[in-house]
């Protein structure tokens, strides 16, 4: 492993060993992942407002689903998009996803909507490309309205996890949805978002990262086998980031952080890492590890943060003592229906407690 920068230690070299030096280190390292990997997050509206479209019945009539035009004001005029509510008919207050998902539909390979629902949650879903197309167009949809000028205007991923945080607007006017337990969950590039809209959104209890690999929950400076890197991330997808990123993806600039940092901006709510067994390219024991090396974050809260071993995980084995949950789930890049099991055990656990 090469030397990561330090978690707990101030820019001035100050020790970070309370909460309120925390609170210090956590506006650092926000300010360096906006300013040279994401961009910055846009300022956040005024007001959102929801239009319900449509109404249907869904998931063996168990559930309702609003089909809900979401808007709200930018510097440059009005934007909105669809956003997909699905809840167990008759539900008050029960925890709720926020999914930035691949695609429209609401039966989806990554979402199974039935078993979700009868879990006792709801889903609200988002198409990404709804939000702002997957390349480097920054003409159309929200890119418009926050084009990717200077070096730190954001790049996609800020603009995909922004609109998950216009849905969290949305929710606190809907009963249906528990506001004080909602969850943000995506899937690889969209896990990446899910992290760094956490990051930004501490109205979310719970991050789901599912295979989110680099730029997500996985070192960079801890690689396995042929592992995703910095370089050929931004070679490949430089619109997910913000310009400043290349200077560090090329090597004229030492990244000032790693991304147990980033899995840190999460503390001390809880967060979700899923890795897959043959996911070589997100690379799982990078991932497991930088949930080790972010727990420092949650101690200064008299938390634990990840509860595991060293080792890499068995194939199969989850640690979900803490307050980081992992697991190693068996198989390939996806998001599966263990892996959504998994997330709705680990929050059950901590909803079910509450008092
Ligand atoms: C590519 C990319 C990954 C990303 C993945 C995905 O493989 O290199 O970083 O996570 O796409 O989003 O499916």
């Amino acid at each position: 492993m090469q030397i990561l920068p330090d978690l707990m230690t101030l820019e001035n070299g100050r020790p970070v060993t309370d909460a309120g030096a925390w609170k210090e280190r956590r506006a650092e390292l926000l300010g360096l992942f906006s300013e040279k990997m994401f961009g910055f997050m846009p300022k956040a509206p005024e007001k959102v407002i929801g239009e319900t479209v449509e109404k249907s019945k869904t998931a063996a009539g168990h559930a309702l689903t609003e089909l809900i035009n979401i808007r709200f004001d930018t510097p440059k005029g009005e934007f909105a998009f669809p956003l997909k509510f699905t809840y167990p008919a008759g539900a008050e207050s029960v925890p709720t996803f926020v999914f930035i998902n691949f695609r429209p539909e609401l039966y989806d390979s990554y979402c199974p909507l039935e078993e979700i629902i009868d879990s006792g949650f709801a889903v609200a879903s988002v198409f990404y490309k709804d939000i702002t197309s997957d390349d480097g167009n920054f003409d159309s949809k929200l890119a418009s309205h926050f084009p990717r000028e200077s070096g730190t205007d954001t790049g996609k991923i800020g603009l995909w996890a922004y609109a998950c945080s216009r849905v969290a607007d949305y929710l606190q006017t809907r009963n249906e949805a528990d506001s004080s337990n909602l969850a943000v969950i995506g899937h690889s590039r969209l896990g990446k978002t899910a992290l760094w809209c956490s990051a930004n959104d501490s109205r979310f209890r719970f991050a789901i990262s599912n295979c989110s690999g680099c730029c997500g929950a996985a070192y960079e400076r801890e690689k396995h086998g042929n592992a995703e890197t910095y370089k050929k991330i931004q070679e490949v997808f430089p619109y997910w980031f913000c310009k400043n990123f290349e200077n560090i993806a090329r090597g004229n600039e030492e990244a000032p952080f790693d991304q147990h940092m980033l899995l840190a901006l999460t503390a001390p709510r809880y967060l979700l890492v899923g890795s897959a067994s043959l996911d070589e390219w997100a690379d799982p024991y990078s991932e497991q590890m930088a949930c080790m090396g972010a727990s420092p974050a949650w101690k200064v809260f008299g938390l634990n943060g990840f509860i595991g071993k060293e080792t890499p995980a068995a194939v199969g084995e989850d640690f979900s003592k803490g307050e980081i949950h992992y697991h190693n789930r068996d198989g390939e890049h996806f998001l599966s229906r263990n892996n959504w099991n998994q997330y709705m055990k680990f929050i059950k656990s901590k909803t079910d407690s509450r008092v």
